[in-house]
């Protein structure tokens, strides 16, 4: 197949700010500095991916925004609200699918509607056709033990999807994934957040990876992390995976590489 790779007009237009850091800070204890005045914005239905070296603070990052942890200074907003606490409109994802062992595939994805209420017709609709839309129609009933791990990560998915929550937080959740699968699973990712128009922030350290699904690309330097350079992703979606191999995916390459290497 011939690598396309048409580039969208330019100001293609996303929603409102969703996430808004300012000069975000934060110092675990006294000395170690995670993140040093980050700023970064993610409007509605944006895709970015953000690289950098282990260690640099994008778990950090991940945390502040979603309310897991207290940032030291700066501002940041979700929704035009200060983040204090967890929200119920950000759903999270990383490298461990985390299932229970003793609960099905459909029970699982259940699990956050149930903490939340008894258990409707509706949510088990609901949970069907979340597993399939992650390609996982017939394994509804199949207990992790039985699925691969690429299945174990849709079946996190699956349940990330069933939260309703239209801001995903996900941080390396195919790294522990072997290249083909993991190659799969970003086809399939980019359809999905393509049909859920959710507003997504995917941590990697795969620059590949990073470009293939992301609206654009933040890419941070090391400890303590800033954002080294923002980097815009043009190409129309939906995404043909074949986009990896033109010229213009790896000036982007290239891109990110030297902004990583110059740190
Ligand atoms: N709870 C914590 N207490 C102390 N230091 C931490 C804590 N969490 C992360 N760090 C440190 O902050 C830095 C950034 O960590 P992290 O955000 O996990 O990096 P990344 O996800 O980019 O690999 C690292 O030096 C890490 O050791
Ligand atoms: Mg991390």
């Amino acid at each position: 197949m011939a690598a396309t790779a048409k580039k969208k007009a330019k100001n293609s237009s996303f929603g409102q700010t969703v996430i808004d850091g300012k000069n975000v800070t934060k110092i675990f204890g006294e000395t170690v500095t995670a993140l040093e005045g980050a700023d970064f914005n993610i409007r509605a239905g944006e895709f970015i991916s953000l690289v950098g070296p282990s260690g640099c603070g994008k778990s950090t990052l991940l945390r502040l925004v979603a309310g897991l942890i207290e940032k030291t200074s700066g501002d940041l907003t979700v929704n035009n609200e200060v983040v204090t606490k967890p929200r119920t409109d950000i759903g999270m994802m990383f490298q461990k699918a985390v299932l229970l062992d003793w609960r099905t595939a459909i029970e699982n994805v259940l699990l956050p509607s149930e903490i939340q209420h008894r258990i409707t017709q509706d949510d088990k609709n609901k949970a069907m056709a979340s597993l399939d839309l992650v390609g996982l129609k017939g394994f509804e009933f199949h207990f992790p033990k039985q699925l691969s791990g690429g299945m174990q990560q849709r079946v996190a998915l699956a349940r990330l999807i069933q939260t309703g929550a239209n801001i995903m937080l996900m941080d390396e959740p195919f790294g522990a994934l072997d290249e083909f699968t993991r190659e799969r699973l970003n086809i399939e990712l980019e359809r999905i957040v393509g049909e859920l128009k959710a507003t997504t922030l995917f941590v990697t350290h795969n620059i590949q990876e990073a470009i293939f699904l992301a609206d654009r690309v933040l890419v941070m330097t090391p400890r303590p992390g800033r954002i080294a350079k923002i980097i815009d992703v043009e190409f129309d979606r939906p995404r043909d995976i074949s986009i990896q191999t033109s010229r213009d995916f790896n000036i982007i390459v290239e891109e990110v590489r030297d902004t990583l290497g110059g740190h």
